[in-house]
């Protein structure tokens, strides 16, 4: 699959620029706020996005001790709008309801949700030979996980789905519905890196880094299942997974902490 033209060192293009290019509302950053995207075609585009979340009313600004400021959201509430008239609906069932009524040639029916490092996405009318690994990069702009071989065989695309790793290339999303989905991109916040991305960085352990990505999604799966692993588990581990920088003995080796 080919990557963005625009997606050069040189000319960066942010996951939120990419979205607004897309045609996408990216609103509401409260915790469980719901993307409702609606596609067409094979996927290669997305036709029009809805995005909301409100809150209650009640919202607390909490002050605490030394001048700090914590600023908590009470009530957040989720609505489901519908793609085609904007109307809003407090559930998945009461929008599924309207598109039936209301608008024929919507498949009502097929409606797929997952979570996405926290964020929960509906998509409408996902066609059945749509890739995971497609969806999250070219709807969702999470270009972290890697198409490298498309076939299950070089393990880049991996990600987490329900803690478990996953070659993203071989799941229809389709079958990811109701799933949680971890990316790369999801577990550092930006400023701090996760133990086992630390742990590669403090060893040196990636040269290209393009299969990076896989590997660290992997290797967290491992670290969270055994703390200390052995050398044969963090073998089996990674045994999916294919570096042509030829660098898979550091990554072992950091796991490892043997450096
Ligand atoms: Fe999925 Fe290579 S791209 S395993």
């Amino acid at each position: 699959m080919p990557e963005k033209e625009q997606l050069t060192p040189s000319n960066p293009v942010s996951r939120r620029q990419f979205l607004k290019g897309a045609g996408i509302v990216i609103g509401g950053t409260a915790m469980g706020s719901v993307f409702l995207l609606s596609s067409c075609g094979d996927g290669g585009e997305v036709t029009k996005t809805v995005t909301k979340t409100t809150t209650a009313p009640g919202q607390t600004v909490t002050t605490t001790a030394a001048g700090q400021t914590a600023t908590t959201t009470v009530g957040a509430v989720t609505k489901y709008i519908c793609p085609f008239d904007n109307q809003e609906f407090d559930t998945l069932a009461a929008l599924k309801a309207h598109l039936e009524a209301n608008h024929v040639g919507a498949d009502a029916a097929n409606i797929t949700t997952l979570t996405v490092n926290g964020d929960t996405y509906a998509f409408v009318d996902l066609k059945p030979y749509t890739s995971l690994l497609y969806l999250l990069r070219e709807k969702l702009a999470l270009f972290g996980a890697k198409n490298g071989c498309n076939m299950g065989e070089c393990g880049g695309c991996t990600v987490l789905m329900d803690g478990k790793p996953v070659n993203s290339c071989l799941v229809l999303a389709v079958e990811a519905d109701g799933a949680s989905i971890e990316t790369v991109e999801g577990l550092s916040d930006g400023i701090t890196l996760s133990t086992v991305q630390q742990i590669f960085y403090d060893e040196d352990a990636l040269q290209c880094g393009y299969c990076a990505p896989g590997i660290i999604m992997s290797a967290t799966a491992l670290k969270r299942e055994k703390a200390n692993p052995t050398l044969d588990e963090v073998r089996e581990a990674l045994s999916g997974h294919m570096c042509t920088c030829g660098n898979l003995n550091t990554y072992m080796a950091a796991l490892l902490n043997l450096r």
